[in-house]
């Protein structure tokens, strides 16, 4: 935890943001694998932490916007507990580990929502992404579960996003610790990326290595030979010489801060010719958005440079033809770069998602767009000083969508489609790094992991 000092300056902000009512920020609870005891890591939700820094779970904070009360219920574990969990901190001293005095069972929590909502007042909640917590909504509140996301808090939402959206100094050291550790993981992977491994020995290990820092990945491990499924999570290829492997994996600090990065190396080390193009072009588009990420500029914009680099690229391949610029204006470069360029990144790997992503990466300036490519950009809106975002340029030979935009004969105009066959054997390439935005541009976070053909050909010699 930080200490108490950043969680009630926290909530101060949050009460100065709203206007009144009661905001309700109920934690998370123990998830069950296959029987009630048998349960998953315990997670956190990521606003509960941001403002009260508990990471246990059986706790839900109330912040009074009007009085300035705040209460954290909770119970204390009886002696059969202790005897299997060990002595455990009592409610109290969590409360004042986060600066929180009043302390109270967590069947209180009932009764003061409900004698709000008598006085008219109102109950501010962020959406629920749980089953218990839509259940619990409904029994202290009276909305029926199947109706709680409609009932949540816009006003709180906004704020929310607005708080947590600019990094504190001590929020980017925990961020760049995370970064450090995928730096070993990615290493790790690069070395072990020899022909007659099989990925899961990687996944497994470098999986191992998040753990071996004291907390889990910050996401299932993407790991594959088959790079050209964007979200890859099966590891049971053998790894064999002419794939690329791309490896997207980040650490989640004991804080709860993540990291995300994405590598791609050739299995055995060597790049061939054809990898070495398309690497190139990958490379490209990442140094071009790293070099315009700055304070003010739409993250857009950034995206559509990004794909200009990867059309113009892919022109001088052959692969595409026409004006870059209307090829990407169109959207024809989407065939080999369907997803977004980045997402926001903190307490959440994509931070803040399930309050909505519209909320976090677009405003009244920057709408999502609908167009295919462009409507996976999560984050679109003027980027600010202290946000910390990925950058992840990709460029992908998904056989199904070839085969689909093909036959429509779609964008025949931009894609050279005879030579684009001759790809789909090739897999996929993605490189991602995370970035911290200032006033002139923005950082690289943590230790640099090799990224150039040169690096990694070197790194990956033995
Ligand atoms: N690291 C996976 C993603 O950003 O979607
Ligand atoms: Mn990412």
């Amino acid at each position: 935890m930080f200490d108490e000092t950043t969680y009630t300056d926290r909530r101060n902000k949050l009460k100065e943001e709203m206007v009144s009512g009661l905001v309700l920020l109920p934690g998370n609870n123990e998830s069950p694998m296959n029987y009630p005891s048998n349960t998953y890591h315990f997670r956190q939700d990521s606003s509960f932490l941001y403002f009260f820094g508990i990471d246990k779970p059986g706790l839900a904070g109330i912040i009074d916007v009007d009085s300035g009360e705040e209460i954290l219920f909770g119970d204390d574990i009886d002696l059969n507990a202790l005897i299997w969990m060990g002595p455990q901190p009592t409610v109290k001293m969590l409360g004042k580990a986060a600066g929180v005095k009043e302390t109270r069972s967590f069947s209180e929590l009932e009764k003061v929502v409900k004698n709000a909502i008598e006085k008219g007042r109102a109950i501010h909640f962020l959406p629920p992404y749980r089953a218990e917590n839509s259940i619990l909504l409904e029994q202290i509140t009276g909305i029926p579960h199947n109706m709680v996301s409609e009932k949540v808090s816009t006003e709180l939402i906004k704020t929310v996003v607005k708080l947590r959206s600019v990094k504190e100094p001590g929020e980017i050291i925990e961020i760049e610790k995370a970064v450090n550790v995928a730096f070993e993981m990615h290493t790790t992977a690069m070395r072990m990326a020899m022909p007659g491994t099989y990925e899961r020995e990687i996944a497994g290990c470098i999986e191992g290595i998040s753990l071996s820092h004291g907390s889990p990945v910050s996401f299932p491990v993407i790991l594959t030979i088959n790079g050209q499924t964007l979200h890859n999570h099966y590891h049971g290829n053998l790894l064999r010489e002419g794939r690329m492997m791309v490896t997207d994996a980040g650490h989640e600090t004991s804080m709860c801060y993540a990291s995300d990065i994405t590598r791609s190396v050739p299995v055995g080390g060597k790049f061939s010719q054809r990898q070495k193009e398309i690497y190139e072009i990958v490379l490209s588009a990442l140094e071009k958005a790293t070099s315009l990420t700055r304070s003010g500029i739409p993250n857009r914009d950034i995206h559509l440079e990004a794909a200009a680099v990867i059309a113009a690229g892919l022109k001088d391949l052959g692969l595409m033809k026409g004006d870059v610029r209307e090829a990407v204006q169109q959207g024809a470069h989407a065939m080999f770069f369907p997803h977004g360029l980045g997402h926001m990144m903190g307490l959440d790997v994509h931070d803040m998602e399930g309050l909505g992503e519209d909320y976090v990466g677009y405003d009244e300036e920057i709408k999502r767009a609908e167009v295919f490519g462009l409507k996976g950009l999560r984050l679109g809106r003027r980027l600010r000083e202290g946000f910390v975002l990925t950058i992840e340029p990709g460029l992908y030979f998904i056989p199904a969508l070839i085969d689909k935009w093909k036959e429509e004969g779609k964008f025949s105009s931009f894609i050279n489609y005879d030579k684009v066959e001759s790809y789909k054997d090739f897999g996929g390439i993605r490189i991602e790094d995370d970035v911290v935005v200032t006033e002139e541009g923005c950082r690289v976070l943590g230790k640099g992991i090799p990224k150039k053909i040169s690096e990694i050909e070197e790194f990956m010699r033995r």
